[in-house]
């Protein structure tokens, strides 16, 4: 029997988890309401929370796998990419954490992780894990990325974004609309009762499977700027249908780069995952593609679309396969690819 606490501590969320044998036992996340007011993460304050919360959320983990430290067969924290400061927080616990146990530690890059969610398993009997090899579209508020998934632990950016990632184009749009931070969710709430089709924004021209969402922000800009010359409460009268229109745009521009490189690597097992893939719309289309196009298709829960621990456990697991640990005086990067 094989178990790993995971450790996530990349940005603002403090996660703990236990994977037993690849089927989770728990996932406790934390989040941090204290960056809000500030209409984004502020890194200072998010190291702070995770020295706050480590502690507790590790405790609940235990607890709700209904397990002791004793039969932990060893810790695995996410090195990077992230906040320096936040990332020196989950370290610093798995060093302590695997020293006084006496059990291997693995370095876990937080990439990675996101697509191998998709190989937790809710219980024993549950079979639905990709195949190799599959493509995984990572998007999140730092990353747009289709990869090329060949093993656990063989991954290859296939395309990735140029500029700004789709969960900052969410983001930055949201924010010209007065709807707060972060705005991904409002949007994708507001767009049910919008129409998709009443606005049309630029999409960018770019060739290959790379992405670009800069361009996007500013026409939605220099648009609203334009409509309220006239009239002062367009957004307030619009909102929903430009939530719509903007959210089936970034939406276009993520699934026609997916379908090109799907078509081109001839490869019908397709998965998404990141804070993005959230996005109810983004949830249909790849239904939508499975229907027409016989994609076999892989959309995470939603507690594995956010930074979680379950995520981290779970890669932790296929590395402790191999044994591939890492030493004690291992230190986090804040920069890494995949
Ligand atoms: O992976 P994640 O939790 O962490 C970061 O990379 O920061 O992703 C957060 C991003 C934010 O940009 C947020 O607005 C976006 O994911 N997001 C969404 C939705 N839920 C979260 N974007 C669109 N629709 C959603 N439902």
């Amino acid at each position: 029997m094989i178990t790993i606490l995971g450790i996530e501590s990349s940005c603002d969320d403090t996660s703990a988890a236990v994977i037993r044998d690849g089927v989770i036992l728990s996932n406790v996340i934390a989040g941090q309401a204290v960056h809000e007011r500030y209409g984004g993460v502020v890194p200072e304050l998010a190291s702070r929370a995770h020295q706050q919360n480590i502690i507790p959320v590790v405790h609940d983990a235990l607890k709700q796998a209904g397990i002791t430290k004793e039969e932990i067969s060893a810790v695995a924290f996410t090195r990077g990419p992230g906040l320096l400061g936040s990332l020196l927080v989950g370290t610093s616990f798995a060093k302590g954490f695997s020293s006084a146990l006496n059990i291997p530690m693995i370095e876990i890059n937080h990439l990675q992780a996101h697509v191998l969610a998709h190989f937790i398993k809710e219980d024993e009997h549950d079979t639905n894990q990709p195949g190799f090899p599959f493509l995984c579209l990572l998007v999140s508020g730092g990353n747009s990325q289709i990869i090329l998934v060949k093993s656990y632990d063989d991954m290859e950016i296939v395309g990735q974004t140029i500029d700004d990632a789709a969960g900052e184009a969410f983001d930055k749009c949201a924010k010209v609309m007065g709807l707060g931070y972060p705005g991904g969710p409002v949007v994708d709430r507001l767009a049910k009762q919008g129409d998709p089709d009443r606005f049309t924004f630029s999409k960018p021209r770019i060739a290959g499977y790379d992405y670009s969402f800069s361009g996007l922000k500013t026409s939605f800009l220099y648009f609203l700027r334009d409509k309220l010359k006239n009239d002062a409460g367009f957004i307030e009268k619009n909102k929903e249908d430009l939530c719509a229109s903007l959210q089936k745009t970034i939406i276009d521009i993520l699934m026609d780069k997916l379908y090109s490189a799907a078509v081109d690597l001839q490869i019908k097992e397709v998965a998404v995952a990141g804070g993005v893939s959230a996005n109810s719309g983004l949830r249909n289309a790849f239904e939508e593609y499975s229907r027409r196009y016989g994609w076999k298709i892989h959309v995470p829960k939603f507690a594995y679309t956010t930074d979680n621990a379950a995520m981290v456990a779970i890669s932790g697991y296929y590395k402790y396969l191999d044994s591939r640990f890492c030493p004690p005086d291992v230190v986090p990067y804040a920069r890494v690819s995949i």
